[in-house]
């Protein structure tokens, strides 16, 4: 017993209570976290938050596009996201003649807003717990349908939580006619590019504007000219008093992935295994296309998203694995799991619990890794999925008509330079084969490497030989014989065995966690102190915390706010990521900031972004950044480098969330967008 309780007083002090700033909360039952909350300065009450019976702010949040948030600000569907959520909307709307993505763009009149195509935006009707109804012998299928049809909904489903223990059910209505309002040009929606991401201190204005329409009974409506703007049951007031350290600050959104109970095996893996595969492997394709981009405009234009999208995991994996490595999560855990081996050994429904799931670990680990390397190397070649489409439509008895060709190409070889792939899959295919088990490796691949010397001479041969590239269409006797589609059809199965392991963490793969319903009803058992809340998984939660900086480094203290000085700081037409408009740089001359003005550390400046403990992650991108009293007082856009092991363990000391500051996004419209009159409709005056 004193042995427990010691194991325990080590281990379980770290993961006992949630501290103020953890933890991403179901609305619905908000109220438990209420007092703490109110104690931090909130205002309102658990139903101003979320209720069934009246308006409340979660009618302000959407789930903009597939995965980010968005809000209402006015009460005529005006909806603020990011610039990095409305990127691809604003990229579509762009040509050469009209490339908003440089210049920025603002629609002057309701008649000037562009409708995005293919564009949605999802808002909660409802939430409800439905692991009673579910125990009692309702059918999920009939609760689902019986809420869509009583809600008038068109989209309903049931979310399991704590790994099943808990049933969730979601009711929404998703919007399809949403119309480009504003966006700021690329140099500030984006200012700081790849460098800046995931780094603090930052000055990015990353945020966009779009609106969102109904038809005639204010319903979600498929694109008409004679749709109406919505009319949000609720809308954010905007506060334009800014932050000062210490205040509260809420985030309402859509956080999409974290493992926060998951075993010592889990961290190892992610932090050990994969994520040096992947950062490694990513580091050699985001070489040689930085080379590429650094000798060409053209190509630094055509490979930028490519390179964004590339990097942004990539920068995030190495934060991750330094922060687990710096928490020590990984002992912790092992600690942790110690005492709790302690205490089940006389429960029989839990003693050899730890041992299966260890077992099961063994199993999928290799799996799960050759899935992941797949996809970081054979993947990594942009011409695979090509030559693949090829291979399976031609299986599966399609005929790829000039049409279907034409279409093919442009989805999958788009800003597409032969160069790069060429010196990308030399290497990648390299790597494949020395990390990839050879069972693993499909024998036409080997025999055929074996006839060409080395991986990078059989790739050379596949690009010397192949007429996929640049012709097309090709007729079916000339695409079956390719040598690229035939190297991607030796994949067909190693695919098939990919995607029962294609889950979006190891411990989500079925044979592991099947183990994790009784795990976590055990945990919730023992560790009585430990204040839980269920991992993120796309669905609305409440994440709460303070405007505050924090300690970087020994004596090296990042403080919360950030100001127009940095900008013009940082500003150099040389280079790409910090060329800022010359309006900008005007204003700051003529120290033309009228309203916008404070006062920082004895100078008058702009303020940009700053920094809050709210625990969040991907997906909460575009998440409104409320005050006390339930005010917009900006977006949240980004993490620090050094707290995106929060997605396993959250540590109050560092982890920080990143918005932009609502008066820098003011400012911006205001002052370079000359779209003042969307200030009047948001009620600032
Ligand atoms: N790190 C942020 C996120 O995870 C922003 C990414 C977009 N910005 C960029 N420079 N790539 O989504
Ligand atoms: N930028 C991320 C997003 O798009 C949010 C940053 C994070 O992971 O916290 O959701």
């Amino acid at each position: 017993m004193i042995k427990k309780l010691f194991l325990c007083a080590l281990a379980c002090i770290t993961f006992a209570t949630a501290a103020a700033d953890e933890g991403m909360w179901l609305p619905n039952s908000i109220k438990g976290r209420i007092k703490a909350m109110r104690k931090m300065g909130f205002k309102l009450k658990a139903d101003d938050i979320y209720s069934d019976d009246k308006a409340s702010l979660k009618d302000a949040v959407v789930q903009f596009g597939g995965g980010c948030t968005g809000e209402f600000i006015s009460p005529e569907g005006l909806l603020l996201t990011n610039h990095h959520c409305g990127y691809s909307s604003i990229q579509k709307l762009s040509s050469v003649e009209h490339d908003y993505l440089t210049d920025g763009f603002w629609a002057m009149s309701r008649a000037e807003e562009l409708p995005v195509p293919g564009l949605t935006v999802t808002l909660l009707v409802k939430m409800e717990d439905v692991t009673s109804r579910i125990a009692a012998g309702e059918s999920e299928a009939e609760i689902i349908k019986e809420a869509k049809k009583k809600h008038n909904a068109d989209k309903a489903n049931i979310e399991p939580i704590y790994y099943g223990n808990q049933k969730v059910l979601y009711v929404y209505r998703t919007f399809r006619d949403v119309r480009l309002v504003g966006a700021p040009p690329s140099s500030i929606g984006k200012f700081g590019g790849d460098t800046d991401n995931w780094v603090w201190p930052r000055h990015t204005g990353d945020f966009s504007i779009f609106r969102v329409y109904a038809n005639a009974d204010n319903e979600p409506a498929e694109y008409s000219e004679e749709n109406m703007p919505y009319r949000p049951a609720r809308h954010f007031k905007v506060s334009v008093k800014g932050v000062e350290e210490g205040d509260f600050t809420m985030i309402y959104g859509f956080p999409g992935n974290t493992q926060e109970y998951v075993t010592a095996d889990a961290v190892e893996y992610v932090a050990e295994v994969s994520n040096p595969m992947k950062i490694a492997l990513r580091t050699i394709r985001l070489d040689i296309i930085s080379e590429a981009q650094s000798k060409d405009v053209a190509t630094r234009i055509a490979y930028a998203a490519k390179h964004a999208n590339i990097a942004n995991a990539w920068k995030k994996w190495q934060g991750e694995s330094l922060g687990l490595g710096k928490l020590g999560t990984i002992e912790k855990k092992k600690e942790y799991e110690k005492a709790f081996a302690a205490w089940a050994a006389d429960k029989p429904q839990y003693a050899n619990l730890l041992d299966s799931m260890h077992a099961a670990y063994d199993e999928v680990i290799p799996h799960y890794f050759a899935r992941e390397l797949f996809n970081e190397t054979i993947l990594g070649m942009e011409f695979f999925n090509y030559a693949y489409w090829f291979h399976t439509y031609d299986a599966n008895g399609h005929k790829l008509t000039a049409d279907k060709q034409a279409e093919a190409r442009r989805t999958y070889l788009n800003d597409y330079r032969k160069e790069i792939d060429h010196a990308i899959s030399r290497r990648m295919l390299s790597e494949y084969i020395a990390r990839m088990p050879k069972e693993n490796v499909p024998a036409p691949l080997a025999t055929a490497i074996e006839k060409h010397g080395t991986p990078e001479a059989f790739v050379d041969h596949l690009f010397a030989d192949t007429r996929l590239l640049e012709e097309y269409p090709l007729t079916r006797e000339k695409y079956l014989a390719d040598p690229m589609v035939q190297f991607a059809g030796w994949f067909a199965d190693a695919l098939a065995q990919n995607r029962k392991y294609a889950y979006r963490n190891l411990s989500n793969v079925p044979a592991i966690e099947k183990w994790y319903r009784t795990y976590m009803q055990a945990l919730r058992e023992w560790d009585e102190e430990r204040a839980f809340y269920p991992d993120a998984n796309f669905t609305l939660r409440v994440a709460y915390g303070t405007v505050t900086g924090y300690e970087n480094a020994d004596g090296e203290y990042h403080t919360h706010l950030t100001t127009l000085d940095g900008i013009i700081a940082k500003d150099n037409p040389e280079i790409y990521d910090y060329d800022i408009p010359q309006a900008l740089r005007d204003i700051y001359k003529n120290k033309d900031y009228g309203r916008w003005a404070i006062e920082l550390n004895g100078k008058t400046s702009v303020p940009v972004c700053f920094l809050a403990s709210n625990h969040t992650t991907g997906g909460n991108s575009g998440s409104p950044v409320l005050n006390g009293k339930g005010e917009l007082i900006g977006i949240n856009f980004d993490r620090t480098w050094r707290s995106t092991m929060s997605d396993i363990e959250f540590d109050p000391a560092i982890c920080r969330n990143i918005s932009v500051d609502i008066r820098y996004v003011l400012f911006v419209m205001d002052r370079v967008g000359g779209a003042g009159y969307l200030l009047k409709e948001m009620g600032v005056e």
